[in-house]
């Protein structure tokens, strides 16, 4: 079969999916797959119509490529595609409505609340410590950590939207779940000399995983449960990964759901290979089932 993998784009994560593009289209030739790379432009639709793949395998990261619009064109044009599709991908890029859906279905959030720009920068909309960020954006891309006692609120830079998502800030352990399929994959632990922003999680070295994560049984089993779940209260298809904070010193009461993603890295440094590594995928493999996957 001939796949297109369909990589860079206009978002912010241009330069990620540019690199997760490249390591899926380098495994899927070797698995045997025609394979043809394209960076998503103005001209997608037309290409597209000349190149006639058998699956798209969407390897875009952020707004436009993960937010429901490239699926709806791939619905448009009736060529089965891997991951979510539009609903799912819609509702779990609008970190709000994925609250919304985490909360209809039990599972645990931190306090938040949706402010202008330009009345967070006037007085704390929270008590910090508090966490500002685009309620429409990945990778950590223009995220601010407000650290308790903290006298001023931050001065959110102009190219930031109008309207930002204040979260109460979790201490504590970031870990991170992969779901292929109906299988949640493994738990890894994310350690960080600093936080886990977009340099420590491209650079290599910038971070490191451990997985399967050493945390309590308990609280391993809730995360895997809890993530199957948001998969399933999105409406997700194939791949998503759900990341989480755990306030150790609170049990399983401190653990909550910040985001789940429905198009993870798929870079060198990224997790959900790891996880599918753990779990006896090959890389190829891996990339393999979602094609399989894949539908319209
Ligand atoms: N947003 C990046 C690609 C991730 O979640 O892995
Ligand atoms: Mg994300």
């Amino acid at each position: 079969p001939k796949v297109v993998v369909l990589k860079g784009g206009p978002s912010a994560e241009r330069e990620v999916s540019l690199s997760s593009g490249r390591e899926c289209a380098a495994a899927l030739r070797e698995e045997g797959f025609e394979v043809v790379e394209l960076d998503a432009g103005p001209d997608l639709a037309a290409r597209l119509g000349e190149i006639s793949p058998d699956v798209v395998f969407n390897a875009l990261h952020g707004r436009w490529g993960e937010d429901g619009c490239v699926q709806g064109l791939l619905e448009w044009l009736r060529i089965p595609y891997t991951h979510s599709g539009v609903l799912a991908s819609a509702l779990a890029m609008d970190k709000e409505k994925t609250k919304a859906a985490y909360v209809a279905a039990g599972l645990p959030v931190a306090l938040s609340l949706l402010a202008h720009k330009s009345d967070i920068r006037a007085a704390h909309p929270m008590a910090p410590p508090y966490v500002v960020k685009p309620y429409n954006e990945g990778s950590s891309v223009g995220v601010y950590i407000v650290p308790e006692g903290a006298n001023s609120p931050p001065q959110i830079a102009d190219n930031m939207p109008e309207t930002l998502m204040v979260e109460q800030f979790i201490p504590g352990r970031e870990l991170t779940v992969s779901v292929l399929g109906d299988r949640a994959l493994a738990v890894t632990e994310i350690m960080t000399s600093g936080w886990y922003d977009y340099a420590a999680k491209y650079n290599p070295g910038g971070s490191t995983h451990v997985c399967p994560a050493e945390i309590p049984s308990e609280i391993e089993a809730a995360c895997l449960d809890f993530a199957l779940r948001a998969h399933a209260a999105l409406g997700c298809r194939g791949l998503s990964r759900t990341d989480f904070r755990w306030d150790a010193d609170k049990g399983l009461a401190g653990l909550i759901l910040l985001e789940t993603n429905t198009q993870p890295g798929m870079t060198p440094t990224s997790l959900s290979p790891e996880h599918a590594q753990a779990c006896g995928y090959s890389f190829g493999a891996f990339c393999r089932w979602l094609v399989e996957d894949a539908s319209c």
